[in-house]
């Protein structure tokens, strides 16, 4: 179950949308764009063929090492970080979302001796820190043990087809950072033992919500127009970090262009209540935030009088509450548990209402101009 509370902690009270209106456009959208045709996205013959390979790894006692960045890794590790115990994938590794040599060689160091199975995600297959990454780490793993994710046009997908590498496809149509729900996200995810189905689930409901959809983008925008320029996406628990992450990647990417946007950043609390606190209640007022509060914890440790869980509930509720008295606003999203299908329902609430924003905003969501500037820049330097 998830609630959302747009209007008790934050100054929007009657506001005046016109549902009907902007329901046939986003219905629009939906019926035009591939990435919101779930039942396809999650076609039984590829997640089977998914599941299959996982099996092979487990079977062989192998970890799985992914090589992306941006679009290409945040998804998967979102919902990794939100619906796996904390310690649960020691069997998961990252590289390729940092050019950083010192973690690429004790990354090396960590996996000597291990069955590594390298995934490499890239949609372009062009990316530098992909392509460099890539170039070290399949000379240090079978070839049978490659499996590369990508665009049928990158020049990855003509090299997984020459060396016979395990290949899944991300489909043409659907960019870096709305692929979550393609192989780039649920490969990993699959790995990790997430239920897909119940995600699938949860996704088509949200599609069924539209008004939801609308609401928040229209929230946001009039937040915005009162001069707040940035929202931070908080929570309370640390699992929800690396969804709230994939989230400062949704907006900042499909909406921070044209000199326009809302910055998106992420808070973790009550971590951050002890850093950004101070600013957050009274600082320069720029900031509104989008709060995720999960109501129930898998395992609840007691103390002697409340619970943690409880604890953690009234830190939200008296957090929100000296927020609202500093006039700092904020939109509430309850979440009865962190399981599949809330968060596959957040994940695609949050895909429509920032490609619905886009709308509002007047730019392409489709595009990063700005990324692909460092990219040229970078190319030419070397
Ligand atoms: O959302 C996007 O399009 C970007 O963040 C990309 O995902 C990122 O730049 C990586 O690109 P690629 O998957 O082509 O290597």
């Amino acid at each position: 179950m998830i609630r959302f509370d747009l209007e008790r902690y934050t100054n929007i009270k009657d506001f005046d949308i016109p549902y009907d209106d902007y329901n046939n456009y986003l219905n629009r959208i939906i019926n035009t764009n591939s990435f919101y045709d779930i039942d396809n996205l999650f076609d039984e013959e590829l997640i089977y063929k998914m599941q299959s390979l996982s099996n092979e790894i487990k079977k062989n006692n192998g970890v799985l090492l992914i090589v992306g960045i941006g679009g290409s890794y945040l998804g998967s590790k979102a919902l990794i970080g939100s619906l796996t115990n904390y310690f649960d994938n020691s069997n998961i590794y990252y590289a390729g979302n940092s050019l950083s040599s010192d973690y690429l060689h004790d990354l090396l160091k960590e996996l000597e001796g291990k069955n590594v199975y390298l995934n490499v995600i890239s949609k372009s297959g062009s990316t530098l820190e992909i392509t460099k990454t890539f170039e070290v780490l399949k000379q240090k793993v079978r070839e049978e043990n490659i499996i590369v994710t990508t665009d049928k046009y990158s020049p990855l997908y003509n090299l997984a087809i020459e060396k016979r590498y395990n290949l899944l496809e991300i489909p043409k149509t659907i960019g870096g950072r709305f692929s979550i729900f393609t192989p780039a996200g649920l490969f990993p995810i699959i790995f990790a033992g997430i239920n897909v189905n119940e995600l699938k689930r949860g996704a088509k409901d949200a599609i069924l919500n539209k008004n939801y959809i609308i609401k928040y983008a229209h929230v946001r925008n009039e937040l915005f127009k009162q001069g707040k320029k940035v929202e931070a996406y908080v929570c309370y628990e640390p699992k929800l970090e690396a969804f709230l992450k994939w989230l400062q990647q949704l907006y900042g990417e499909t909406l921070g262009k044209n000199k326009k946007g809302i910055l998106p950043m992420t808070i973790l609390n009550t971590t951050d209540l002890h850093s950004l606190g101070q600013f957050i209640q009274e600082g320069n007022p720029i900031l509104f935030q989008t709060v995720f509060k999960v109501l129930q914890s898998k395992n609840d440790i007691k103390t002697k009088n409340k619970s943690f869980s409880e604890l953690n509930t009234i830190a939200t509720d008296a957090t929100l509450r000296a927020h609202l008295k500093g006039n700092v606003y904020s939109n509430l999203i309850e979440i009865d548990k962190l399981d599949e299908y809330n968060i596959g329902y957040l994940t695609e609430f949050f895909l429509l209402s920032c490609y619905y924003s886009s709308f509002i905003e007047g730019v392409n969501p489709f595009t990063q101009p700005g990324v692909e500037g460092y990219k040229r820049e970078m190319k030419e330097m070397l």
